[in-house]
C-alpha cells in the first residue's frame, strides 16, 4: 500500500469532534496535528483522501453554558465553531469539511441509524431512577451533583467519587447532596430510558477487534471489557436537553454520545453534497474505501465498541481502523492551569510559531497509545537544532552562491548523482513510516539525511573554494547539489510543516512538493531569492506563553463568577413581553438583619422586613458590604421568586443590585418609600 506507484486509494479520515463549549488546547492539538500530518501525507502520495470533522454541539453542558451566558445554545455553538475553526487554521489543520452535529445531515443519519437499530430489535426501554433537580426541572448527571463525601466528610465533592480520599459511591450516598446547578436538594425520580443492546453485538465485536482494526494495546483493553461483560447503553436523555428528539419518543432526546460519531457521517455527507463525492462508495457495507478515526485513549469505548456495533446493526460498513493516541503532558506532568501549562491553542500562537509544535509532536509520535511529553526545554532545543540548524541551514548556505555564481539558476550538471539518488530512494522507507503513523521514526530518518547534506557541504567548503579564482562552476555545482538535497528534505517534511514547505516551494520555484515530484532532479532550474524559512525558538517567548496561560485561568474564573451570580455584567438580553414583566412582584424591603454565612465566601444572609412579613434571602454581595453597614437600609427585592433550597438554607427571594467585576451596588429607593410597597 505504501508504494507510490499503486493505484490511488479512497480514504476518509476523521479526528474526534471537539465539544462546542470549550477552547482548543495543546491536548486537543496533538490529535489534530497527528491526523493532519497523516492526511497531508496521503494527499502528497496522490490518494483521494478526505478529512472531515465537526463541532460536537449537543448535551446538557452546552445547554447550561449557553444559559449561563444568557444566549441561546445555537448562538453559543455558532460562536465556538468559529473560534475552533480559526484555531485549526492557525495550526495548519486543513479539514476538507468542518460541520456541526447540530445539523440536518446529522439529524437524518441519527434517526436513520436509530430506526434501523430499533426495527432490528436492538433497542430496549426501561424505567430508571435518577437524581432530579426540582428547581431547574432537570435530571442530573453525576457530575452535576455535589455533596460531602460519605467516607472522609470532605465537603464539595462532585458526583460519584471523592477527590480527597478516592472513595467511590453513588451520588445518592453523598451527605447533603445539592445540585451543582441550582443549589437545590435533588430528589430521586423515575423515567423511561432507551437503551442500545450492545450485548447483541458481542460476537461481532470480538471478531472485529481481532481483525486488525485497533492497536494491540487497545485490543488488550477490549479483551478485558469483553471478559467483564458488555452492558446495554443508555442512549436517551429527558427534556430539557439540547439535541435531537428521538423519533418515536416525544420528550426523549438522543444522548450526545449517540449522535456525536454519527457526526462523522453527517460532515462527510455535507462535503459530498457540496462537491459531488459519492457518499455510498465510502459507507455502504461492501465499500472498498478506507475509513480511519483518530481518537484519544479516553474515548475508545465509544469508538471501538458502540460505534462499530451501531454501524454494523444499521447496515453501514465499519471503520478500517480506529487509531488511538495518548495524552499530552507538559514538562512531565499533567497539563495544569495553575502552573500555566494548560495552554490554549490561541495563547500558544500568540507567542510561538505553530509549526514548531507540529514538528515537535511529529518528532515524538509513534503508532502506539503512549502519552507524549512536551518538554519545553527539549522543544526549543530540538526545533532550533533540527529545523533551523539543520534543514534551513542547507538552503541558506547554498542559496547565495547560486544567486551570485549562477545568476539564480542551478547548475545544468549534477555533480553528485548518487548522493541525490540516495536521498530520493530514502523516500520509500520514510513513506512507510508515515503510512504506519511512525512519525518519530520518519523524522529521525529525515534528520539523518539533513546531517548528511550538511556534512557534504561542510566537507566541500564552497565558501573557501569561492575565494579561489576559476572554481566558480565547482562552487555552483556543490551548492546546486545542496539545494537538490534540501528539496528532497522539504518533500518529506511537507506533511509536518506545511507553511514552511510552502515557502520552500516558492523559493524553489516548483509547482508542487508532492511525493512523486521528488524524482525529477533540478538542473538548470531557476530559484528565487532566499528568505529565512524559519526563525529560532526564543526561550523568553515560552516563558511569556506560560505566564499568559496563567492569566487565561484568572480570566476564566472571573467569567465563571460573573456568570454565576445575579450580578452578571451582561448586555441587554432576550426581550420579554410586558405581561411577563408584570408577573415579577418587586417590593421595597428593609434589611432587618445581615450576617455572614459560614462556608460561603460570597454570600450574606439577609432578613428582610416587607412591612409585617419577613423573608430570609441569601445574596451574593459579601464582597461589597459588611453586614453592619446594611442593617436598617431599604432596598428592592423580588418577592414572588420561588423559594430556592441552597446548601445553607432556603432563600425566599432576591435583592436587586447592579454590578460587575469592579463592584456591587445594591439598589435603594428614595427616602419616603415604605417596606412592603410595590415597585412598578
Ligand atoms: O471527548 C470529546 O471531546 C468528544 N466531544 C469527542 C466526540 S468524538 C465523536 F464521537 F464525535
Ligand atoms: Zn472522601
Amino acid at each position: 500500500m505504501s508504494n507510490s506507484t499503486s493505484a490511488p486509494r479512497k480514504i476518509l479520515v476523521t479526528s474526534a469532534l471537539p465539544y462546542a463549549n470549550g477552547s482548543i488546547h495543546l491536548g486537543h492539538l496533538l490529535e489534530y496535528i497527528q491526523t493532519d500530518i497523516w492526511v497531508r501525507f496521503q494527499k502528497s502520495r496522490g490518494h483521494e483522501c478526505h478529512y472531515v470533522c465537526a463541532d460536537d454541539a449537543h448535551g446538557t453542558a452546552i445547554m447550561l453554558r449557553a444559559e449561563q451566558e444568557g444566549i441561546s445554545s445555537e448562538a453559543l455553538i455558532e460562536r465556538v465553531s468559529k473560534e475552533h475553526q480559526a484555531d485549526f487554521a492557525t495550526f495548519g489543520v486543513a479539514f476538507d469539511n468542518y460541520h456541526s452535529t447540530h445539523s440536518e445531515e446529522n439529524r437524518y443519519y441519527s434517526e436513520l441509524i436509530y430506526t434501523r437499530l430499533r426495527d432490528a430489535g436492538h433497542i430496549a426501554t426501561r424505567d430508571i431512577e435518577q437524581m432530579y433537580d426540582p428547581v431547574k426541572g432537570l435530571f442530573l448527571a453525576d457530575r452535576f451533583i455535589k455533596g460531602t463525601c460519605p467516607k472522609c466528610k470532605t465537603p464539595d465533592q462532585y458526583g460519584d467519587n471523592c477527590e480527597a480520599c478516592g472513595a467511590t459511591y453513588t451520588p445518592a450516598e453523598l451527605i447533603d447532596p445539592v445540585s451543582a446547578i441550582s443549589g437545590a436538594t435533588p430528589e430521586v425520580r423515575s423515567s423511561t430510558h432507551y437503551f442500545f443492546k450492545l450485548p447483541d453485538f458481542a460476537d461481532f465485536l470480538k471478531q472485529w477487534t481481532r481483525g486488525g482494526h485497533v492497536q494491540t494495546q487497545i485490543g488488550n483493553k477490549l479483551q478485558e471489557w469483553f471478559e467483564s461483560g458488555l452492558n446495554e447503553w443508555d442512549i436517551s436523555r429527558d427534556a430539557p436537553y439540547f439535541g435531537f428528539e428521538i423519533p418515536d419518543a416525544p420528550g426523549k432526546y438522543f444522548y450526545v454520545w449517540l449522535d456525536a460519531p454519527i457526526g462523522y457521517l453527517a460532515s462527510f455527507k455535507n462535503l459530498c453534497d457540496r462537491t459531488g463525492i459519492d457518499f455510498d462508495a465510502y459507507w455502504r457495507k461492501d465499500s472498498e474505501a478506507e475509513v480511519y478515526h483518530f481518537i484519544g485513549k479516553d474515548i475508545v469505548y465509544f469508538h471501538a465498541l458502540f460505534w462499530p456495533a451501531m454501524l454494523h446493526g444499521a447496515d453501514f460498513r465499519t471503520p478500517t481502523a480506529v487509531n488511538c493516541h495518548g495524552f499530552v503532558t507538559v514538562n512531565g506532568a499533567k497539563m495544569s492551569k495553575s502552573r500555566g501549562t494548560f495552554i490554549k491553542a490561541a495563547t500558544y500562537a500568540e507567542f510561538l510559531n505553530p509549526e514548531y509544535l507540529r514538528y515537535y509532536f511529529a518528532a515524538k509520535l509513534t503508532s502506539r497509545v503512549d502519552d507524549l511529553d512536551l518538554n519545553l526545554e527539549d522543544f526549543a532545543a530540538r526545533v532550533n537544532a533540527d529545523l533551523v540548524g539543520k534543514v534551513v541551514n542547507i538552503a541558506s548556505r547554498c542559496a547565495g552562491f547560486v544567486k551570485k555564481l549562477g545568476d539564480g539558476r542551478l547548475s545544468a550538471h549534477c555533480a553528485e548523482p548518487e548522493l541525490v539518488a540516495r536521498f530520493i530512494a530514502a523516500g520509500d522507507a520514510i513513506a512507510e513510516d508515515f503510512e504506519a503513523r511512525e512519525f518519530g521514526r520518519a523524522v529521525r530518518k529525515i534528520m539523518e539525511l539533513a546531517d548528511e547534506a550538511n556534512t557534504y557541504i561542510a566537507d566541500k567548503e564552497p565558501w573557501a573554494l569561492a575565494k579561489q579564482a576559476g572554481r566558480e562552476q565547482e562552487v555552483l555545482e556543490i551548492c546546486s547539489v545542496g539545494i537538490n538535497l534540501f528539496r528532497q528534505l522539504m518533500v518529506y517534511l511537507a506533511p509536518v510543516v506545511p507553511a514552511m514547505a510552502e515557502q520552500a516551494r516558492e523559493f524553489l520555484k516548483l509547482g508542487s512538493l508532492n511525493w512523486e515530484s521528488r524524482h525529477e532532479v533540478l538542473l538548470d532550474h531557476e530559484i528565487a531569492k532566499f528568505k529565512p524559512l524559519m526563525t529560532r525558538v526564543e526561550r523568553d517567548k515560552i516563558d511569556a506563553m506560560i505566564e499568559a496561560s496563567k492569566e487565561d485561568l484568572v480570566e476564566e474564573q472571573k467569567l465563571k463568577e460573573a456568570a454565576k451570580g445575579p450580578l452578571a455584567d451582561d448586555p441587554i438580553g432576550e426581550r420579554i413581553a410586558f405581561d411577563d414583566f408584570a408577573k415579577v412582584d418587586l417590593r421595597i424591603a428593609r434589611i432587618a438583619k445581615a450576617e455572614y454565612v459560614e462556608g460561603a465566601d460570597k454570600l450574606l444572609q439577609l432578613t428582610l422586613d416587607l412591612g409585617g412579613e419577613t423573608r430570609n434571602v441569601f445574596a451574593g454581595i459579601r464582597s461589597a458590604y459588611a453586614p453592619e453597614a446594611l442593617e436598617g437600609r431599604l432596598t428592592v427585592m423580588v418577592a414572588n421568586l420561588a423559594p430556592r433550597k441552597m446548601r445553607f438554607g432556603v432563600s425566599e427571594g432576591m435583592v436587586l443590585a447592579a454590578g460587575n467585576d469592579d463592584g456591587i451596588y445594591l439598589l435603594s429607593p428614595d427616602s419616603g418609600a415604605e417596606p412592603g410597597q410595590r415597585v412598578r
